[in-house]
């Protein structure tokens, strides 16, 4: 019979018992489930609502199934349906009467809310520390290439000449940000909701401030309804995990760009690339790729939640169960990228002598040119003009801006100087820019040691 079996005339249709079930996904918050269960009996102890050794029975007891369950002695029953009566009737099962008592004051509606907080809180942290360990890839390689010429882009039209360190702390500022939205989530995560019972709190003097301060959590719901019916943690770390995987497959599409023959900028290392099953020179970059098309599910995942819980009434509902495969599917696929992209990034070959030439292609350093004319007391707009015009000439000659000569140069304008050589240079074209957030050394290095402090300060 099932442990809500008194007001049925009837078992459960078979078929229904497999539909309704949800212990094949949620089987995996046994460890929340049976800690959050030692701390409400400890606590229906202490209130002396059961009989204080009954209590100690009962927690010692969860003790063993959970020792049970980790070495792989115990097999969950569909047709107790979840994780949470499957923990209850092997409760019962060994301890009878004692064991029916855990569930006094008490609904599966705050307990599955509950277990799904702590499951998250814990995944919360595993994401921000392997977030920090990319950060620290990124910072470690970037100081490798403060001098690393390469082009930058815009409309993927080569734009101006950046260094390889400063597009690298480009992606660390996303990935900070990423750290941080999830730490946000983290503060609505913690948030102990036993006490609301099914929707409307309970009548037995229950210390919710002592199962809080057990748990790990940093404050109590505020209202039952509340409590047993918001996913918005779920929501938003769903919606911080796409972003995340937004970024991941963002650096990806350039990585694989880069490792084209043509770009040619990057190499992946032999154990994170893969080859063809019929072109024998082939070696492509199938984990980058795997990255990028895995965002997808990410954000699957967060369209789903986010149509599951729409126009859902007060409080909980059945369909709240849907909640855990999407959201255990988004927490998955970015822990599995996570560290595989950053292996891949720390061992991958860089060909800095491919990126310096690319950066000398495409006149990027066109502008610079006509600031030189600004600075020699030009308005902006006469001197941008003059460059589009020599940069025409060069194209009908096949050259670039430094293989003028200087004759040629003033020609366009007799304010072009000897000097014009030195201020076009690739290298002159990056170290001018050094106000801070620029790709001058200083500043990507200023950048790097604000990097390293949050990698040193951020904590979850
Ligand atoms: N397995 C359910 C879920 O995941 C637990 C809560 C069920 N509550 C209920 N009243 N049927 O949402």
């Amino acid at each position: 019979m099932k442990l809500w079996g008194g007001r049925f005339q009837k078992e459960t249709d078979k078929q229904v018992d497999d539909f309704n079930s949800s212990i094949r996904f949620d089987a995996r918050m046994y460890r929340e489930d049976i800690t959050g269960s030692m701390a409400h009996a400890k606590m229906l102890g202490q209130q002396h609502i059961i009989d204080p050794a009954e209590a100690e029975l009962i927690v010692k007891t969860l003790g063993e199934i959970l020792e049970d369950i980790e070495a792989g002695n115990v097999e969950f029953l569909v047709d107790a349906e979840d994780i949470h009566m499957n923990v209850e009737k092997l409760l019962t099962d060994r301890i009878g009467a004692a064991g029916k008592r855990l569930h006094t004051g008490r609904s599966r509606n705050d307990q599955v809310a509950l277990d799904i907080r702590m499951y998250l809180m814990a995944q919360e942290k595993e994401i921000a520390s392997l977030l920090k360990a990319l950060l620290g890839v990124l910072t470690e390689l970037a100081k490798k290439h403060l001098h690393t010429i390469m082009p930058g882009y815009t409309h993927l039209q080569k734009a101006q000449p950046i260094t390889f360190a400063h597009h690298l702390m480009a992606y660390a500022q996303m990935f900070m940000r990423d750290a941080d939205r999830i730490a946000d989530c983290h503060k609505r995560t913690a948030v102990m909701p036993l006490g609301s019972g099914a929707l409307a709190g309970t009548t037995y003097p229950l210390d919710r401030e002592f199962v809080r301060e057990q748990l790990g959590f940093s404050k109590i719901t505020d209202n039952s309804l509340d409590g047993v019916s918001d996913r918005d943690f779920a929501l938003e770390l769903a919606a911080d995990l796409s972003i995340l995987m937004v970024h991941l497959s963002r650096f990806c599409e350039e990585l694989i760009l880069w490792s084209s023959h043509e770009f040619s900028f990057v190499e992946m290392d032999d154990a994170y690339s893969t080859g063809s099953s019929i072109m024998p020179q082939k070696k492509n970059p199938d984990v980058a790729e795997l990255i990028r098309g895995k965002s997808g599910r990410v954000f699957g995942s967060l369209m789903g939640l986010l149509t599951m819980m729409k126009g859902l009434p007060l409080a909980y509902n059945k369909d709240m169960q849907e909640d855990k495969e999407q959201i255990f599917d988004a927490v998955d696929t970015v822990l599995l990228c996570l560290p595989v992209f950053t292996n891949m990034l720390s061992t991958m070959k860089i060909h800095e002598d491919v990126m310096y030439k690319g950066a000398g292609g495409g006149f990027t350093n066109a502008t610079d040119a006509a600031d030189y004319l600004v600075k020699k007391g030009l308005p902006f707009r006469e001197a941008h003009e003059i460059l589009g015009k020599l940069v025409y000439y060069c194209i009908g000659k096949g050259c670039a801006l430094d293989a003028l000569t200087l004759d040629e140069y003033k020609q366009f304008s007799p304010v072009f100087e000897e000097d014009i050589y030195r201020a076009i240079s690739l290298e002159a074209c990056v170290a001018e820019r050094s106000l801070p957030g620029g790709p001058a050394e200083e500043a990507v290095l200023a950048s790097i040691t604000r990097c390293e402090q949050f990698i040193k300060n951020f904590s979850l």
